[in-house]
Formats: structure tokens, C-alpha cells, sequence
């Protein structure tokens, strides 16, 4: 792989979380790969009080529980973390900038950092209007002699106009090749196998349509709950946090045509397409074909789980929504009048992301289900997490019967290819942006878009707080209602286990 120029990654909200577990363990694995240039450096800012050994240390305690390479040997982590710096500011206030490009030119003459220079906003959002503004008042956002990028981590808004306000603010200071909206979803290796899978493969794309499937139905479980990002979250919801980005991402590349080029251009000109063709949600769609959740206390295997409302930071009358489901169309020559399923949710029984693409039953009927059933017998699985893979369920005769048929599994485990090593979202994303590649990043029109397609359901449930919110035991698969979402009588969700293939028996709880 070609390796980047020469540059620092300016990280601002450098004391937080994201920092800790996410940024520098993906910046040490590309460390480790051989991926930086030799001219490199890390400029931590933040309001935080810390010294540049402070803050090594606290990365290198990062590094040592989240990077791919966490054993590796204290000196190799020493030698990388010599390159980190910090920098305090009140990052409110615009002459403080004045610090930060002090420190870069400092560090760029010191490295030979060729004025490439990427800035990365993980900060509260609040902040994401200031921090450009500023940085474009110190000249930095000019590219004269080096490049300048900026990745700004979601939420990219809080509704359909703060997406337009942040998108037109941005670009006054940045323009459109500059801006690198991430979402950490476009850079999981499985993700991207979609777009392979479908286009590398001459038997799929044939079949890859509404003459062939019968629905699509896509799944973000997760096990955890809301841990201690109440404040966030309870501002939040499952829709603003998975599902107008991550999840509708998916679909995207679920259903886009075929790129002319694998070009950056365009592939994000083949997703915009879907997003635009996303069918409106009617009033009764908003009524009907919408379930929000919230999950109640249980206990699982013996210990109890707290309810959403009791968690820390949580208002105690909250309504706001930890589980999603909801049916939509999208209206376009391929898809026209196919469903597609796509459900989220915290506190579930196990943590995937998976698609499904459901066939249609064969014409006809000769044969039936061992279980009775007179349903399809073809899915392919697209696993996104965990057990990564692919597999295709197919009717098989069960033996010894003359009309009875079985459904069998043909599966492909991401981990049978051992010889290859497999980057984590962020190293991917952040890897790219140095290279200057934004195919795996949001346009901002597609951002827009895609909270013009969920603003009508916000709309709906502020206008109707008392819309129905049904409360789901942690640890089950949520609400019993979203079986009804989905048409014909035999089907419900795929209950998918923590194995690929471990299905149709009572998974783990
Ligand atoms: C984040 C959400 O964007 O994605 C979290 O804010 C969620 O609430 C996370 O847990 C899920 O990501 P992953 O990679 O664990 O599936």
C-alpha cells in the first residue's frame, strides 16, 4: 500500500474517550503496519490541563487495552508515543488558535510535516461551528503549501436543519474535497465486502432485484446499554444515533446500482441515487410502520440490568427511544415494491449486524418445508459483526422423505482467512483521509438527505408524544410488535446467535 506524505493529525477533544479507545490505538496500528510517513505527529488539544508525558501516558494505557497490536513491546509503544504532543486551549476561544498554529509550525519545521496538516473534530458538537471558524481565522484551513482536511465525527447535526446549517457553515471555511464526514460504519472491512461481494460476483447481481427478492431486512443489535453516555444518548435516540447514518448507510450499498467506476465520485454518486429514491414516510407509515423501544429492567443469567430510565444521566419520565424498527420502500426501477426491515437496539441478546436478503419462495410449490411452512427457503446472510461471513441458506431434501425439505447452510467465515490481517474501522478511515481518499466518508448532501428521509419521524413523535413507546425486558430482541411489521404470515425477524450459522436453536440470552 502506498504509504501517506509526511503530516500531523491534530485531534481536538483530545482528552476524551474517543481519543483514548478509538484514535490512537487505530494511529499505532497503522504505527505498526508501516502505514505512517516518516514525517508524522499527533497534536493532542483539548481543555484538559495535561503535559505532553501525561497525556503519552494516558494513550499508551489506550493503546495497551485497544489496539490490534496491544502486546507489542513498551519500547515500541514509547517510540510512538514520543511523537504525540498536547496542547491546552479554551477551544471557545478563537485566539487561542493562535496557540495551536504556533505549535504546528514548531513541529513542522521540527519534522519536516510539509504543512500537511489534518484536523480532527471529536469534540462535543457543539463545538464543530467554532473550531472551523477559528482555525480559518488563523489561515490554517488555507491549502498553500500543504493540505488541510478535516474529519468531523457524528452526530453531523441533530436534525435535517442543523445538517444544512453545519453543512453551509463548513463550507465557508473548507471546501466540499476538504471535509471528511466520518462514520465509523463505511470503514468495518464487512461493510465494504457489500459493495464486493455484490459487484466481484457475477451470480448475485443477476438476482439482486424485485423480480428475485422478496424483502430485505437488516439488523444493528447490540448488547450493550447505554453505558455512561446517558446525557448524549437521552438527547439522542436509536434513530439520530444508528439509524440515520450507520443503518442507512447499509442501504446504501445494499441497494445501490453498479458504480461505473470504483471511483470515489462515482460510488457516492450511486448512494446518493438510493437516498434519493428513499420512498417519504406517510402519516400512516409513521403510525404503522415505525416501532420505537425502550428497555426496562430485567435480569439476565442471574444479574440484574437497570431499565433505561434508571440509567445515569437518564431523565427518569424519558421517552426517548432505545430500539427502532421500521418498513420502508425505496422507489426506483430495482426496488420498487420490495420491503425493507431495518431494526436497531440496545440491550439485546447478543451483540450483530447483519443483512439479509430474503428470496422469493420458488413459483412453484412443490415441495413444502419440513416444519409445515410454505416459505422461502433462500437468504443470503451478509454478516457485518461478529463471526464475520456469508451465508446462503438453501432447501435440501431431508432424507429419506419424498416431499419434504430441509434448510441447509453454506457459510464463509471471515476468520478462515487467517493469513490476513484486518483493519479496524477507524485505522481504515483515518488512513484514507491521509491519503486523501473520501470514498469511505459522507458527502454532505447525502447527510442531508438521509436526515431528510427520518426528520418526518422526529416531526411525528414530537407532535404525538403519546405515540406508542413500548418498553422491552433487557436482553430480549425488543418489542413483540415489530413482528408484525413484516409481511406474510410465516415471516418474522431473523433471530440471529453470536455464530453465523448458529441458527433456528435458542440462542444465548
Ligand atoms: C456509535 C453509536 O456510532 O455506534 C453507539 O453512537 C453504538 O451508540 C456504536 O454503540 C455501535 O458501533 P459498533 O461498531 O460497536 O457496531
Amino acid at each position: 500500500m502506498k504509504k501517506a506524505n509526511n503530516q500531523a493529525l491534530v485531534i481536538f477533544g483530545a482528552s476524551g474517550d474517543l481519543t483514548y479507545r478509538k484514535l490512537i490505538p487505530a494511529v499505532f496500528d497503522l504505527y505498526m503496519n508501516n502505514l505512517l510517513p516518516e514525517g508524522y505527529v499527533v497534536l493532542g488539544v483539548s481543555r484538559t490541563k495535561y503535559t505532553d508525558k501525561e497525556f503519552r501516558k494516558k494513550m499508551s494505557e489506550g493503546i495497551r487495552q485497544f489496539s490490534n497490536f496491544k502486546d507489542t513491546a513498551y519500547e515500541k509503544i514509547n517510540d510512538f508515543v514520543a511523537k504525540i504532543f498536547y496542547l491546552s486551549i479554551d477551544t471557545e476561544n478563537g485566539d487561542d488558535y493562535a496557540l495551536v498554529k504556533e505549535k504546528l509550525s514548531k513541529l513542522n519545521d521540527k519534522f519536516n510535516l510539509q504543512h500537511n496538516y489534518i484536523f480532527y473534530l471529536s469534540t462535543p458538537p457543539s463545538l464543530y461551528p467554532l473550531i472551523p471558524k477559528f482555525l480559518y481565522g488563523q489561515g490554517l484551513t488555507i491549502q498553500e503549501k500543504g493540505f488541510r482536511r478535516i474529519i468531523i465525527e457524528k452526530p453531523f447535526g441533530h436534525d435535517l436543519q442543523s445538517a444544512i446549517e453545519l453543512n453551509k457553515l463548513l463550507l465557508e471555511f473548507f471546501s466540499e474535497d476538504q471535509i471528511y464526514r466520518i462514520d465509523h460504519y463505511l470503514g468495518k472491512e464487512t461493510v465494504q465486502n457489500l459493495m464486493v461481494t455484490r459487484f466481484a460476483n457475477g451470480i448475485y447481481e443477476p438476482l439482486w432485484n424485485r423480480n428475485y427478492v422478496e424483502h430485505v431486512e437488516i439488523t444493528a443489535a447490540e448488547s450493550l446499554g447505554v453505558e455512561d453516555r446517558g446525557g448524549y444518548y437521552d438527547n439522542a435516540g436509536a434513530l439520530r444515533d444508528m439509524i440515520q447514518n450507520h443503518l442507512l448507510q447499509v442501504v446504501s450499498l445494499v441497494a445501490m446500482e453498479p458504480p461505473i467506476k470504483n471511483t470515489p465520485e462515482d460510488i457516492r454518486y450511486e448512494k446518493m441515487k438510493v437516498f434519493r429514491a428513499l420512498h417519504p414516510l406517510s402519516e400512516d407509515d409513521l403510525k404503522n410502520n415505525v416501532i420505537r423501544g425502550q428497555y426496562t429492567a430485567s435480569n439476565i443469567r442471574g444479574k440484574h440490568y437497570v431499565g433505561y430510565r434508571e440509567e445515569p444521566g437518564v431523565n427518569s419520565e424519558s421517552r426517548t427511544e432505545t430500539y427502532v424498527a421500521m418498513k420502508f420502500y425505496i422507489d426506483n426501477w430495482r426496488w420498487a415494491g420490495v420491503p425493507f426491515y431495518v431494526r436497531t437496539g440496545k440491550r439485546m441478546p447478543t451483540r450483530v449486524s447483519e443483512v439479509v436478503i430474503h428470496f422469493r419462495p420458488s413459483p412453484l410449490p412443490l415441495y413444502k418445508h419440513e416444519d409445515g411452512e410454505n416459505k422461502g427457503f433462500n437468504q443470503l446472510i451478509l454478516r457485518i459483526q461478529p463471526d464475520e461471513g456469508i451465508l446462503l441458506k438453501t432447501g435440501m431434501k431431508v432424507p429419506g422423505s419424498s416431499d419434504k425439505v430441509k434448510s441447509v447452510n453454506m457459510d464463509f467465515h471471515y476468520s478462515e482467512l487467517t493469513d490476513h490481517y484486518i483493519p479496524e474501522a477507524y485505522e481504515r478511515l483515518i488512513l484514507d483521509c491521509m491519503q486523501g481518499d473520501n470514498t469511505l466518508f459522507m458527502q454532505g448532501e447525502a447527510v442531508e438527505e438521509t436526515w431528510r428521509f427520518v426528520q418526518p419521524i422526529l416531526d411525528y413523535w414530537e407532535k404525538h408524544p403519546e405515540a406508542a413507546l413500548y418498553g422491552y425486558p433487557a436482553g430480549s430482541w425488543g418489542p413483540d410488535v415489530a413482528d408484525d411489521l413484516i409481511e406474510g404470515a410465516d415471516n418474522t425477524w431473523r433471530y440471529p446467535c453470536k455464530n453465523l450459522a448458529d441458527d433456528g436453536i435458542y440462542c444465548e440470552l
